[in-house]
């Protein structure tokens, strides 16, 4: 069969959109041709495009004319608007995480600390329910970017859930890391939030995925989540905080820490961990624990390759994984970090949706779940833990 030819338009030409470009290169069911990039810093976009041999467009809309399918490589703040633009157009659309959110009243005196957290949950439930709305109208699917999903071991849980025919009883996972390196994570506005959305969204959206998947599996339909109890805290802007410079410090009003307590519709649960204070590099891991097995899916660090050297120095020109703060001695080096994070699958699998018409994994319906409960969970932690009902839209 004549591979199906799609053009691919990237939004955005920082961290996400390079790997976006990378997983494009591994893409083999369809033919893609990447028609360019449009980013709101000129001289990125430039130096991005020019790097790749790709064209910069001046517009967004110039792009999604351009392409059949938008990559949203942006900031959760501009999520909406591009994939609505895109989707008005009849735009396959690939949102990176997190969906949506709250970003505030657009007031120079806006704090992401202080503004009432129902406000929040329903500006985001306000915010998913337009893009499913647009969606449902239109020809054009979101497929969210939540490379957990893909990731080799959250797909082998999937199998054994679906040949096992287990009940999860109780799931745990975490996403954390010493702090991200773009500059517009770390305010509100932007962001829609700190570690919770930020982070959390990953173990949190492979928790929910499981959940639907065994229900699927058993009963015909995806368990959704209930309920959270949630915490936070900002630990790095605590005034006594020891700070000896290995973790960033740089979130101007969000949290640092968040814990979640998940009940399912079943009753069965997950807890999750979401932070900016863990060193040693990327920590991604979720337990399952089942009523016929266990497993332990490891993202980063995992043992695929263990490496030593006496002197960081002879590994200077060497990824070794992402965010370790030394190369010396020994240290868990990806020999394939895409492989394993899922970067590489979701897009071959989002693209064979696009052009054969698969089944998306990582839908939109996933998308709201996980925001949905993550907005749910701000408003617990305001209420210092309170268990808090999710809206399932
Ligand atoms: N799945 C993952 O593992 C993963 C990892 C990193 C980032 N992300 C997600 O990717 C998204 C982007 O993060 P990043 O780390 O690449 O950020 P970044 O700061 O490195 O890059 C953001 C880019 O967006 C551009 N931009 C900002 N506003 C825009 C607008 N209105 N229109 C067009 N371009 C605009 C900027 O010019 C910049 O090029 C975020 O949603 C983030 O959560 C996902």
């Amino acid at each position: 069969m004549e591979k199906k030819i799609l053009r691919a338009g990237i939004v955005g030409s920082g961290f996400a959109a390079k790997f976006h470009y990378e997983a494009l290169q591994r893409v083999f069911s369809t033919k893609v041709e990447i028609s360019g990039a449009y980013s709101a810093t000129p001289q990125k976009l430039l130096d991005f495009t020019a790097a790749r041999g790709l064209r910069a467009f001046g517009s967004l809309e110039d792009l999604i004319d351009h392409a059949d399918v938008i990559h949203v490589c942006t900031p959760p703040v501009t999520h909406e608007p591009i994939v609505m633009a895109a989707l008005n157009k009849d735009k396959q659309v690939i949102v990176e995480k997190p969906f949506t959110g709250y970003f505030g009243d657009g007031s120079e005196t806006f704090n992401g600390e202080t503004f009432p957290r129902a406000k929040g949950l329903e500006h985001c439930l306000g915010s998913i329910n337009r893009m499913l709305q647009a969606e449902k109208a239109g020809k054009g699917r979101i497929m969210y970017a939540e490379n957990w999903v893909y990731a080799p071991a959250i797909q082998k849980e999937k199998e054994l859930l679906q040949k096992t025919g287990a009940q999860i009883l109780w799931m745990h996972g975490e996403e954390s890391h010493s702090g991200s390196h773009s500059l517009t994570y770390g305010q509100w506005k932007f962001s829609g939030g700190g570690s919770m959305i930020g982070k959390g969204c990953h173990p949190l959206s492979a928790a929910i995925y499981l959940k639907h998947v065994e229900g699927r599996a058993r009963n015909g339909k995806p368990i959704r989540p209930k309920t959270i109890s949630a915490r936070t805290h900002a630990i790095t802007r605590m005034p006594g905080f020891k700070n000896e410079g290995y973790l960033r410090t740089t979130y101007k009003d969000t949290e640092d820490f968040a814990l979640l307590h998940v009940i399912f519709e079943d009753g069965t649960i997950a807890d999750l961990f979401a932070s900016e204070l863990v060193m040693g590099g990327v920590h991604n891991w979720i337990e399952v624990n089942t009523s016929n097995h266990r497993t332990i899916c490891n993202i980063n660090p995992n043992t695929a390759m263990q490496a030593y050297t006496p002197d960081g120095k002879y590994f200077d020109n060497i990824y070794v994984t992402e965010k370790t703060e030394t190369k010396q001695g020994w240290s868990s080096m990806s020999p394939d970090e895409s492989w394993f994070t899922g970067y590489q699958h979701e897009m071959e699998a989002f693209y064979r949706s696009a052009a054969y018409g698969d089944e998306i994994e990582s839908d939109s319906r996933l998308a709201s779940d996980s925001m949905a409960t993550i907005y749910a969970g701000y408003l617990s932690a305001e209420k210092k833990g309170a268990e808090v009902e999710i809206t399932i839209l």
